[in-house]
């Protein structure tokens, strides 16, 4: 193989450049030619592709969003825009791809696979969704990112007395919610993957309240529903002051941590490793603080699962 392709697709998320990055320097440094697809699939079918030098990542590696920038792209779900796709890589002479980004990006990837491409899929989103890794790319600053934000929150929550909701996103993971849940020490943490009973909520906000707790704080992923909804309820069921925060798009941005740089990194350059062996259709992730790399197929027919003891202990500890 002496020419690959990178790109990044679906929501982007803080680190996708530290992982271009390693892409791209890896490949050099093995003389491979590098070529950069911007604006995901769109740009696949677009033919916006350009060269990409040891310099075209410089500078890049602290910083959030991608480079390559992204898109979300229906388009590519028809076999039409996905052999275009292909014709415009083989145009090119790129013998192979790495795509960097969530569920969706992987489909269009395996997409590539099952006409004869070869694809490595890299775990880019902030949602930690994606099955066959411990952690996705962009997890970790995403979580930093709310964690900031519900200690802001929670000043002003002591200072009112009010309780708090506090809406982040996910789509239909709570991994976000769990983790900075957990991290904040919410009263309760409400995630898609379990069911909840308001008056569970409830019978804890009044437990607090009883004990003389003037304020709290409540996590809600998005994937379970509307934060504000959740909030009109407990104002109206509990007579408390309650006010709902939806973080929204700030979780997709920033500096990434250096938890997301090194995991990018050490992705990026595997991903490139794989397509040097030969691989045709396979995924990296990290397990156990290990990189793997599993059959891309196999992968995206994995449910995601919550960790049972994580959402165990936040119940433990939220008493
Ligand atoms: O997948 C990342 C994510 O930020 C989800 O958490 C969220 O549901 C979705 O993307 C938002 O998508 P968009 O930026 O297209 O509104």
């Amino acid at each position: 193989m002496k020419r690959i392709g990178v790109l990044t697709s679906g929501g982007d998320s803080p680190g996708m450049n530290a992982a271009i990055r390693a892409v791209v320097r890896k490949a050099i440094y093995h003389d491979i030619e590098v070529f950069g697809i911007y604006h995901g699939y769109t740009g696949l079918m677009n033919d916006e592709i350009k060269k990409m030098e040891i310099g075209s990542v410089a500078d890049i590696i602290h910083r959030g969003g991608t480079m390559l920038y992204s898109s979300r792209c229906p388009e590519f779900k028809t076999v039409e825009g996905q052999l275009k796709g292909v014709e415009n890589l083989k145009k090119h002479g790129i013998e192979g791809l790495v795509v960097i980004g969530g569920d969706g990006s992987y489909r269009g990837a395996q997409k590539l696979t099952g006409h004869g491409f070869p694809t490595i899929g890299i775990p880019g989103t902030i949602d930690n969704d994606i099955p066959g890794t411990d952690f996705t790319i962009g997890f970790d600053t995403a979580l930093n990112t709310v964690i900031q934000a519900i200690d802001k929150i929670r000043d002003t929550a002591t200072s009112h007395e009010r309780t708090y909701v506090i809406e982040v996103m996910g789509r239909d993971a709570g991994d976000i919610a769990l983790w900075s849940g957990l991290a904040d020490g919410a009263e309760s943490i409400l995630i898609p993957e379990e069911n909840y009973e308001m008056s569970d909520i409830l019978a804890r906000l009044k437990r607090g309240h009883d004990r003389g707790k003037r304020h709290s704080i409540i996590v809600v992923a998005e994937g379970v529903g509307s934060g504000v909804e959740i909030g009109k309820e407990i104002q109206e069921a509990m007579n408390m002051e309650t006010r709902v925060t939806v973080l929204g798009h700030v979780q997709r941005g920033g500096s990434p941590t250096a938890t997301d740089r090194v995991l990018a990194s050490r992705l990026g350059a595997r991903a490139v490793e794989l397509l040097l062996e030969g691989a045709q259709d396979r995924t990296v992730g990290i397990h156990n603080n290990q990189i793997i790399d599993l059959d891309i197929n196999e992968a995206l027919k994995m449910p995601h699962k919550v960790d049972q003891k994580m959402v165990q202990l936040a119940r433990e500890l939220s008493i």
